[in-house]
């Protein structure tokens, strides 16, 4: 009894998980892995030393195995993973996400202006598409809006709340026959590759008589020179696309609703967003497999392994630093059920062993300054016209999306120019 709700708790609503004073351990579900979760920050730090050697990231991440395959920066490990982050990371540095700054502010204004307009919206989605839109023009320089709204459609087919049972599901990862879960699932990927295959048809012509302007371009134009085949390109493309609008789109969804609730005007975009991600961070653990034939040094390195090394299979447990525990240790962060912007405001926020909402690492976010200035940028302009935020939802209720952590279920809201200047 306890073991089913548990998985259901974990498959749809996390939240006792992740806050609370019923930090549980480990977690079993057994459609899925032992979870290991790691919460002391000492522990923390020493798992993320060892990430790359003794506990593996793209193992860790096989559950995006259905959407990503095997050749994304997400679920690869070794020399191949730090190549697909070679190439596509060059296209997204902090600079050259400055330098696409005017075009980020217009896709914003847009999307505000449009939300004004419409009245009520479901926040999630206006987050997503926002973030889609920003996403395929940096990263693929697609601007056509029919053309994204379909990229948008078939994601979001691919990734919604159904996607939960599937991703902590091992056996519906792949099609097992006509009629299985698995073979829709692949049915709804093959709609996706049919949109990538154009997009990197149409890179290839872009490159034929022009240089290469974005992501898209430069692992087309890498892969004779490291002999990858056309997969490695899909693979990367659909890792950068699904990761980008799924996280970018859940903080922004929390940046509306810590938005619509604090009004102080003079705090610090940045600061804002830091307080943000600490306190609602999108991803709720960093899952680490253990090499093969590692689990003893895997056990030294954080001894809160053990007490499930003998039960969690041949593999051992999946090892999780959890986001969550760590952002709202008081030891860490004083009177952490508190959001407090000005926290962050004469410092940035601290080292990856205490401040992990873009990961840690080697395996550190390939977008993270594209996804804070998209955040930064949305706050700003927020602000600097005067708007206010107003939403359904008082009090937040976690609730898993496919690999993410979103305000509610019904997440709905209102932006309208604010009463008075301080709102
Ligand atoms: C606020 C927005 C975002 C948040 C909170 C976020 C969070 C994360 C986290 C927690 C990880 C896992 C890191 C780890 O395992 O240690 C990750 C990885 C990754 N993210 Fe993001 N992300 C964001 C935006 C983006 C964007 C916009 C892109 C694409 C442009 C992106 C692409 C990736 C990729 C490719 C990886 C895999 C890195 C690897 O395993 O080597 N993310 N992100």
């Amino acid at each position: 009894m306890r073991l089913a709700r548990d998985m259901l708790a974990w498959f749809f609503m996390p939240k006792r998980f992740l806050f609370g004073a019923e930090r549980t351990a480990n977690l079993r579900v057994p459609t899925f892995e032992t979870l290991c979760f790691i919460d002391e920050p000492d522990e923390v730090a020493s798992v993320h030393k060892a990430t790359g050697s003794v506990l593996l990231g793209g193992a860790g991440n096989a559950f995006l195995t259905p959407l990503l395959r095997d050749q994304s920066a997400f679920t690869l490990d070794g020399d191949r993973h730090k190549l697909a982050r070679r190439i596509a990371g060059k296209w997204l540095t902090a600079r050259a996400m400055q330098d696409s700054q005017p075009i980020i502010d217009a896709i914003i204004q847009q999307e505000l202006d449009n939300w004004q307009a419409a009245g009520r919206r479901d926040i999630g989605d206006w987050s997503r598409w926002l973030t889609m839109r920003i996403l395929c023009k940096i990263t693929l320089g697609i601007e056509d809006q029919a053309r994204v709204r379909r990229i948008y459609k078939r994601f979001e087919a691919a990734t919604g709340y159904t996607a939960n049972i599937v991703t902590y599901t091992k056996r519906f990862w792949a099609p097992r026959g006509i009629i299985s879960t698995g073979h829709f699932v692949e049915f709804l990927v093959k709609r996706i590759d049919r949109e990538l295959d154009q997009i990197i048809a149409d890179g290839r012509a872009h490159l034929q008589n022009a240089p290469a302007e974005n992501v898209l371009h430069g692992l087309i134009e890498a892969q004779q020179e490291h002999g990858y085949d056309n997969a490695f390109i899909r693979d990367n493309i659909a890792a950068i696309l699904a990761a980008g609008y799924d996280t970018t789109g859940s903080a922004l969804s929390w940046t509306m609703f810590w938005l619509a609730r604090y009004t102080d005007k003079t705090a610090d975009p940045e600061a804002f967003r830091s307080e943000v991600l600490r306190y609602c961070p999108p991803v709720e653990i960093l899952p680490r497999r253990i090499a093969e034939h590692a689990l003893e040094d895997a056990c030294e390195i954080a001894p809160s392994i053990v007490s499930v090394a003998s039960t969690s299979g041949d593999a051992g447990p999946l090892v999780c630093p959890c986001v969550h525990r760590v952002h709202h240790n008081p030891a860490l962060y004083p009177d952490p059920e508190r959001f407090e912007p000005n926290r962050f405001a004469n410092q940035k926020a601290g080292s990856p062993d205490t401040y992990m909402p873009f990961g840690a690492g080697g395996r550190m976010c390939l977008g993270i300054n594209l996804g804070k200035l998209v955040l930064d940028r949305t706050i700003a302009l927020i602000w600097e016209r005067n708007l206010q935020v107003q939403t359904n939802l008082r009090r937040f209720n976690p609730i898993r999306r496919n690999v993410s952590i979103w305000p509610g279920f019904v997440f709905r809201g209102r932006l309208q120019p604010a009463q008075n200047k301080e709102g």
